[in-house]
């Protein structure tokens, strides 16, 4: 079924399933497993190599020879885009939202270093992207070149098959570990990867909760995204399987001080990991989930009975974008 969509690899894959016994005994909690898919690679790995691997495939497939997406300044999906243009041979031009920074950091740093074509857009609204990356790709053809254009966080259908065969991965995974997980935790924004564990649990036979932590907006919007993504997707493969409304579980309690606004739940939640397992979460993505996760064990909505698999999906590179947020607080916890 996945054989017809043109794939390149572009992924360390499979990506480790650890426990995390630390941070378990940590929290009193439930037994907590953790989902290495920020060690895909990619220039410091993330949930896009998934994702890319398809769309990728599928620009190729096309005759494209540049890659065209849009994002925050310390977007991870454009750095992998980046990263996975220059690995292709390809060019790289991402429009990115707000004005170039003095400093270049993190994620934008690297975006240089793969020669990227950054294009800043000022401020705009995330409604008024797809025209202004369609206005780019019109530009660029008539420069001579073929574009491909990848939406924010490359959550188009194709984009999304990478997560779909991510649960295959798992599930295969917990057999070997002899391990059933009660609920997945992750991080949401433009849906795709949500979307996809969605259509792979039920096609792979994964029987857990998928709980997703919003980190940019409230429940309504992103639920609407989720299910319009699955639906795409299911059409795209053939309708194997369905996936009722009720499994898209989204939490929109941990939106802090607004997108890419670290916190103080966030820098608890970073300093928790990497003290305890030694292990790094993001500022913008990662770290705001395992916030979530955390405070949810705490309340006990999460019960200590519960089997559950933080499914890292990278962000570490924008950490470095946030030393002076960081270091504010210093270390805060005894071994
Ligand atoms: C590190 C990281 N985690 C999670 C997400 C959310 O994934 P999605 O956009 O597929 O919802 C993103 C991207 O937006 C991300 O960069």
């Amino acid at each position: 079924m996945f054989d017809k969509f043109p794939r390149v690899r572009l992924a360390h894959l499979p990506t480790p399933l650890e426990p995390m016994p630390r941070l378990t005994r940590a929290l009193n909690g439930p037994q907590l497993w953790v989902k290495r898919d920020d060690q895909t690679g990619l220039a410091t790995g993330g949930n896009k190599a998934r994702k890319l691997e398809f769309l990728v495939g599928d620009a190729v497939e096309r005759g494209a020879d540049t890659l065209i997406t849009a994002g925050a300044p310390q977007s991870n999906h454009s750095r992998q885009t980046a990263a996975a243009a220059a690995r292709m041979g390809m060019r790289a031009v991402l429009a990115l939202t707000g004005d170039m920074p003095e400093e270049w950091n993190g994620n934008l740093l690297l975006n240089y270093l793969f020669d990227a074509e950054v294009r800043w857009l000022g401020d705009v609204s995330w409604a008024d992207l797809p025209a202004r990356l369609e206005a780019i790709a019109a530009g660029e053809r008539e420069a001579g070149y073929e574009p491909y254009v990848i939406p924010l966080g490359g959550s188009t259908p194709i984009g999304v098959l990478g997560y779909v065969l991510a649960m295959q991965e798992l599930v295969q995974q917990m057999e070997e570990a002899g391990v059933t997980f009660d609920r997945i935790i992750i991080a949401s924004s433009s849906g795709g990867t949500q979307a996809g564990m969605l259509i792979g649990a039920e096609m792979f036979g994964f029987k857990g909760r998928i709980t997703a932590i919003s980190v940019a907006e409230s429940e309504k919007g992103l639920r609407a995204r989720v299910s319009k993504l699955v639906s795409q997707t299911l059409s795209l493969l053939g309708r194997p399987v369905k996936v009722p409304g009720a499994k898209i579980e989204i939490v929109d309690r941990y939106l802090g001080e607004g997108y890419a606004v670290l916190g103080e739940a966030e820098r608890e939640a970073i300093t928790l990991m990497a003290g305890y397992e030694g292990i790094l979460v993001g500022p913008v993505y990662t770290g705001r989930a395992l916030a979530g996760m955390i405070d949810m064990i705490r309340r006990g909505e999460i019960a200590p009975e519960e089997t559950v698999l933080f499914w890292h999906t990278g962000d570490t590179a924008a950490l470095f974008a946030y030393a002076r947020e960081l270091r504010r607080q210093g270390v805060m916890m005894a071994r």
